[in-house]
């Protein structure tokens, strides 16, 4: 099947189509995400505050956007899958073949994801109904949590949704979710913002935020930001070229990259100004990952008043978040199957949850229930993530670089750029954007140290 077959030029009117505002709501919906809220924060006030913030914004300008926009300009004028739409676009089939990791990659990630977006759902619930807050020991109550096997049917919860959401196809599913979650989400953060910041000692959580400090820039930290601004803007994951197949031929690439780019970075500016006041004021440590989003911030809710309804609210905006995401990472493998083996949606949404949860269960079981599942002090997640994060999402980013700078002769013409900038974005597709992805990858890899 095509989604709508021929080039940008010759494209047929069939296939579903996002509306525009739907598209730029989904695109933001699937940039924010997890990762800003508990990563984000943390790395930002490891590096140097807001001299680390000011190098994710430079990232972001030159690097995420221009990448952003390669995406979604393969994805639009091939009309496929991330990777059919590599030879649609007039690549040789070593592209498409290449192009399968774009596939692989986001099934992989959907696979450990929805865990995480499990435990957002249960603890909604759990702090809405006070349940949470009955005893203080929150890192003992996490410990329970994980092991056992309510973890898992929220999980499997997580995946439903998702799965739901997606079989809806494009307008009726993933744009009508996205155009209610996303308005929902900003005003969750807005509401949580206010309220963190009006805490006693908030002033001290901000400063550390977004205080300069330029000695702790180092090569190192303007990798970490670079990685940072590919995972946030959800790229090398196959995500945008899949949504990109969905975008109407009038809408400009440009604008919306632009928009998500501004929301992604707005999103992650606001997430520091929840969770540094907020820890902050109870003299919490603002680790990264679990930890922080679900330890040191149900301690801090739990001393605040009306502590269970922002607490609540807070896990609310999480499971929004991770939601929204997790549909446009499974809407990757989904459209992939339809594209390549004329698959229903509804079959491929089944098919790959199902797979996605069966790789799934044992990703949660070895954060605990079985310890057995952990291979050179590594647990079985732990590995997806890594292998995701840190190898498939570079290498992923530096095909497309490669494809679009050197081997995509309509490049100019798909993207619809002016002249000028055209030239401005070939220039970083083939000398800057293709280098410093490279030297994440070596980075992050660990074959390269600072
Ligand atoms: N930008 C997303 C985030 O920060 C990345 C992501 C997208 C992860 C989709 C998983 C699924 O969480």
């Amino acid at each position: 099947m095509s989604l709508g077959k021929g080039t940008s030029n010759t494209q047929s009117s069939g296939g579903e189509r996002f509306s525009s505002f739907g598209f730029i709501m989904a695109a933001i919906g699937s940039s924010v995400g997890l990762g800003n809220m508990w990563k984000f924060p943390y790395i930002t006030g490891q590096y140097g505050g807001a001299a680390f913030f000011l190098i994710f914004i430079v990232c972001l300008l030159l690097i995420g956007m221009p990448v952003l926009l390669a995406e979604l300009s393969i994805g639009r004028s091939g009309r496929g899958s991330a990777s059919s739409s590599f030879t649609k676009v007039g690549g040789g089939p070593i592209w498409a073949r290449l192009g399968i990791l774009q596939v692989i990659t986001p099934f992989l990630i959907l696979s450990f994801y929805v865990v995480i977006a499990g435990w957002t759902l249960y603890y909604a619930f759990a702090a809405f109904s006070g349940q949470l807050f009955k005893q203080t020991d929150f890192s003992g109550q996490f410990g329970s949590f994980i092991t056992g096997y309510g973890a898992l049917g929220f999980q499997l919860v997580a995946l439903a949704i998702t799965g739901w959401v997606v079989a809806r196809g494009i307008s009726q599913g993933i744009e009508k979710f996205n155009k209610i979650l996303i308005p929902g989400l900003i005003i969750l953060l807005v509401i949580l913002m206010i309220r963190a910041v009006t805490l006693p000692g908030a002033a001290e959580g901000v400063a550390f935020f977004l205080q300069p400090d330029f000695s702790k820039l180092t090569a190192q930290s303007a990798l970490v930001a670079l990685g940072h601004a590919f995972f946030s803007l959800s790229l090398g994951m196959g995500i945008l070229i899949t949504y990109g197949a969905y975008v109407d031929k009038r809408q400009s690439l440009g604008a919306a990259s632009l928009a998500v780019g501004a929301g992604d970075l707005i999103y992650a500016f606001v997430a520091g100004l929840i969770i540094f006041p907020t820890t902050f004021s109870f003299g919490i440590a603002p680790d990264s990952g679990p930890s922080l989003v679900f330890i040191a911030l149900p301690a801090a809710f739990s001393a605040m008043p009306l502590g269970a309804i922002f607490g609540g609210l807070f896990f609310v905006l999480l499971a929004f978040a991770a939601l929204t995401s997790a549909v446009s990472i499974l809407e990757v493998p989904v459209t992939y199957a339809m594209d390549r083996w004329g698959w229903t949606r509804n079959k491929a949404v089944v098919i790959t949850s199902v797979l996605a949860f069966l790789l799934g269960v044992p990703a949660a079981m070895s954060l605990g229930m079985v310890p057995e599942l952990t291979f050179g002090g590594k647990a079985f997640f732990d590995w997806l993530d890594f292998i995701t994060s840190n190898i498939l999402l570079p290498v992923c980013g530096f095909i497309i670089t490669i494809f679009v700078g050197y081997f995509w002769k309509n490049a100019g013409e798909a993207a619809g750029l002016s002249a000028g900038w055209f030239k401005v974005w070939l220039f970083m597709m083939r000398y800057v954007a293709p280098i410093l992805v490279l030297l994440v990858l070596l980075h992050s890899t660990g074959i390269i140290k600072f």
